[in-house]
């Protein structure tokens, strides 16, 4: 393996020369965030969408393409945190909005599209029965409550270092700091935001990765009170980790044998690493599986579903509601992506961008000599600055966060519009094209070269 050359020197001064760069380029986002500060907490919509010294304000997308309020035009590698896997403004996505937008965009009564979204869902995930929600976070809070009352137990298990949305039964262990009573052989539940009930952290109890001597140990002593366990099966709030091989079917196994209901929290990796996600893509059929973002073509939208004697449940008192669900519009656009965009040729397409870019940003690494990896998984994957694949949370930490920084402000200076964070990773669009990703390509060779070259 190559040492790696780059210097905290080096990073440092890029970053600096980098952010000066970013703050000339857009004084409207500046602007901007002085207004919004006083409206909105950190002037933005989200917590996720902060940014440093100011987040940049978008004014429109088209394409590969976003644009910001300074005018400024980005390939899009961000895509609405993983949402946009059909590309902004796609003309199939637009007539379904506008067609749902003339025929009325809200009743609170099941519509003949949600069926034939529900259909479209069994057949990519072999879900038997479907329930629509509006986010990941509610398809993650009311699946878990299912699967509580499933199994008639009441523990969560929970991967360390994952998230699966911002209710209060899974904000534990998402960044943990390790510090406060974890071992080794015990993680601690510790919690990811203040406001959290004390006494809650009973009901998550947390498992690493890719580890199932630990998951063995940890029902062995507690599966008469853990009655669902909900994973990603590819870790994507941590960059990329992928299960080492054979680890979902042994986690499906030990789940089966205690009477915990296993579910997938597919709301990145449900089709976009595959048409079935990583249910088809690794071939292991969880108990439920949750998704969201990608599925919606840009609207919000969510679902979980899976075997109907689970979702039967639903009729027997598990409350499963939502003044929004199946929502004409998010279902008529869902419908256009699953159906009409995201076809067998796409993810075609998405597979060889996606191995295009991987390797090109890999074949600048070795060539520069930064110790740090590449991942590809369809229209997903991510540059990790470790020499070393990551296998769970406690390996994330390990990362050298000053070549990410300077990355992200050297590549947002030069037209690549990135999620803002290393725990993040890139979506490609069925709209990008090689000349899109060529444009990654090089400027991030520039970058190695930079970092590598002081
Ligand atoms: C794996 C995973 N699950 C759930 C969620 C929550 O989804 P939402 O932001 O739509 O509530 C996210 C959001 O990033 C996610 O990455």
């Amino acid at each position: 393996m190559t040492a790696p050359k780059a210097t905290h020197e080096t990073t440092k001064h890029i970053l600096e020369q980098e952010v000066a760069r970013y703050e000339s380029r857009t004084p409207k986002s500046a602007a901007m965030y002085e207004r919004a500060e006083a409206l909105m907490p950190f002037g933005v919509a989200s917590s996720f969408q902060v940014g440093d010294p100011y987040p940049i304000y978008m004014a429109s997308g088209n394409g590969s393409h976003v644009t910001d309020i300074d005018g400024n035009t980005y390939v899009d590698y961000h895509n609405g945190f993983g949402a946009m896997a059909v590309g902004h403004a796609h003309p199939k996505v637009r007539e379904a909005i506008e067609r749902a937008a003339k025929t009325g965009t809200h009743f609170a009564a099941t519509t003949e599209d949600d069926l034939l979204l529900a259909e479209e869902l069994n057949r990519r995930f072999g879900m038997e029965k479907v329930r629509f929600v509006n986010s990941g976070s509610e398809a993650t809070m009311d699946a878990v409550r299912l699967a509580r009352a499933a199994s008639g137990k009441d523990v969560l298990l929970k991967i360390e270092g994952s998230y699966h949305g911002h209710h209060d039964a899974v904000m534990y262990s998402v960044v943990p700091t390790m510090d406060s009573g974890s071992t080794e052989e015990r993680a601690w539940s510790e919690p990811f935001s203040r406001g959290i009930p004390r006494g809650t952290e009973q009901h998550t109890m947390i498992v690493p990765f890719n580890d199932v001597e630990a998951l063995e140990k940890t029902l062995a002593e507690h599966g008469d009170v853990i009655g669902a366990m909900i994973m990603e099966p590819v870790m994507m709030n941590l960059g990329i980790i992928v299960p080492q091989p054979g680890y979902l079917a042994k986690v499906r196994e030990l789940c089966t044998s205690h009477n915990v209901v296993m579910i997938f929290d597919e709301v990145k990796t449900g089709v976009t690493i595959a048409a079935g996600g990583a249910t088809e893509y690794f071939g292991v059929q969880p108990d439920l599986v949750c998704l969201a973002k990608s599925i919606g073509g840009g609207t919000p939208i969510g679902a979980f579903g899976g075997r109907a004697n689970i979702m039967d449940e639903i009729e027997h008192g598990v409350a499963a509601l939502g003044t929004f669900n199946g929502n004409p519009l998010s279902v008529a656009s869902s419908l256009a992506a699953l159906t009409e965009v995201l076809t067998p040729d796409a993810y075609e397409h998405l597979a060889k961008m996606g191995t295009r870019l991987a390797q090109g940003c890999q074949a600048a690494l070795d060539k520069a000599g930064v110790g740090a990896h590449t991942t590809d998984l369809g229209c997903k994957g991510s540059i990790t600055f470790s020499e070393r694949k990551l296998v769970h949370y406690r390996d994330f930490q390990t990362i050298d966060d000053s070549l990410f920084d300077a990355s992200w402000y050297w590549l947002i200076n030069r037209g690549i519009f990135q999620t803002p964070g290393k725990e993040e990773q890139w979506t490609i669009s069925v709209q990008h094209t090689e000349d899109d990703i060529d444009l990654f390509v090089n400027v991030f060779d520039d970058y190695c070269q930079s970092v590598t070259s002081a």
